[in-house]
């Protein structure tokens, strides 16, 4: 007889899965959570907080639309593997804010008990609400916006609030400024940019400094296939001044995985969502991704385990954020090696930079 099947939340799922899922709403994390070793630690930056070399971002698959008991499925997956800090923002959704009532949400019903092993880090610097005060750098939308996300998680305090993006009609010293404000009012710990460049982060650098803020992390995009952060030196400036790069899309939303290898599959981002274009597997890309494939198999590596551990070798990444759309992904994405040979960097290069 076939198996009963649902459709929750956007996705098919099986007796057994539905159940499993359901089982959740009483579950507690798993005692041997730090014992399994699945996860290192580094520091961000020189500063003292450790972050888990792979972290959960939740800016898909948490909105209002998704399925809620397969976010709180990964999160779990996520806490009992040793991955304790996840990264949200104010206007992941969809619907903006919604992640992090979810995210709220489970906190409140499953980790009460266990804010104090999670580090948790929001944003503001894109569109939120309406008018003139929703955007941007301005004290105003800054402050007013980690009040909301703080609401929303039904949390007292962050662990790190970032700036998301450059606004470059606000003065820099009142974005810092007002970010510094945040942590003396004891709202969020720690500090960081995100999608700064080199030049705008020496801007920032500067300032913080003057103020003596914990500013810790800058929040890049930088994988296998997207190199602008060697190409404008903010990989070495990092080094050199301390601060730690925290990489977000890794798996360049799922590129560097083997989500593509068949075609566009229906429960995958790039039918889901506007921000991966199916423009991008043209026959250049699918070559390379072969090519990373084989080098991969001979490291006795998956793609996406390649892809992460290559982001990771180096010592200015403090911890790689991943996205996923289940635990499977999760617990594949938590098998890093970010020990390579000569040989096999300059193979990758050769490959990428072809
Ligand atoms: N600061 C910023 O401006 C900014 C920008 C972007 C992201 N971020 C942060 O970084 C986090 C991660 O970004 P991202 O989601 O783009 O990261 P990513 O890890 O590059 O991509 C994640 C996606 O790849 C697919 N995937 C992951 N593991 C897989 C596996 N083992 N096999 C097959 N497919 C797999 C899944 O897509 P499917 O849904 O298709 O299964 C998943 O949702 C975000 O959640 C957010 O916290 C920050």
């Amino acid at each position: 007889m076939e198996e009963k099947k649902f459709f929750i939340g956007g996705r098919w799922m099986d007796d057994s899965t539905f159940k499993r899922l359901m089982q959740n709403k009483e579950r507690t994390p798993d005692p041997m959570r730090y014992k399994k070793e699945a996860m290192h630690y580094r520091r961000a930056g020189r500063s003292g907080l450790k972050l888990p070399e792979v972290s959960l971002g939740l800016w898909h698959n948490f909105g209002s639309t998704d399925n809620f008991e397969i976010m709180r499925d990964m999160i779990f997956t996520a806490f009992d593997n040793g991955v304790c800090h996840f990264d949200i923002a104010n206007n992941y959704g969809p619907r903006g804010g919604s992640a992090e009532e979810n995210f709220g949400r489970i906190l409140r019903e499953n980790f009460s008990s266990y804010r104090d092993e999670m580090c948790i880090s929001t944003k503001a610097g894109f569109g939120m609400w309406k008018g003139p005060y929703g955007d941007g750098g301005s004290k105003k939308y800054l402050t007013a916006s980690l009040d909301q996300s703080l609401r929303r998680l039904g949390l007292e305090y962050v662990d790190i609030f970032y700036h998301h993006r450059p606004a470059p009609e606000t003065p820099i010293e009142e974005t810092c400024y007002a970010l510094h404000r945040l942590v003396e009012q004891g709202k969020a710990l720690y500090i960081g940019i995100s999608n700064y460049n080199r030049e705008q982060t020496e801007a920032a650098v500067a300032v913080f400094r003057e103020l003596k803020t914990p500013f810790i992390l800058n929040q890049v995009c930088y994988n296998l296939l997207d190199r602008r952060i060697e190409e404008d030196g903010l990989k070495e400036y990092a080094a050199e001044q301390g601060f730690g790069l925290i990489v977000y899309s890794p798996l360049a939303q799922g590129l560097l995985t083997d989500k593509y290898k068949q075609g566009v599959p229906e429960d995958s981002r790039m039918r889901k969502s506007f921000t991966l274009k199916e423009d991008r597997l043209t026959p250049a890309l699918l070559a390379k991704l072969e090519g990373l494939r084989a080098i991969a198999a001979a490291r006795g590596q998956t793609l996406p385990e390649l892809a992460l551990s290559w982001v990771l070798k180096d010592r200015a990444v403090s911890s790689v954020i991943i996205g996923a759309s289940s635990s499977a992904q999760i617990l594949e994405n938590i098998k890093v090696d970010p020990t390579f040979t000569e040989e096999e960097l300059a193979a990758i290069e050769a490959i990428c930079k072809d």
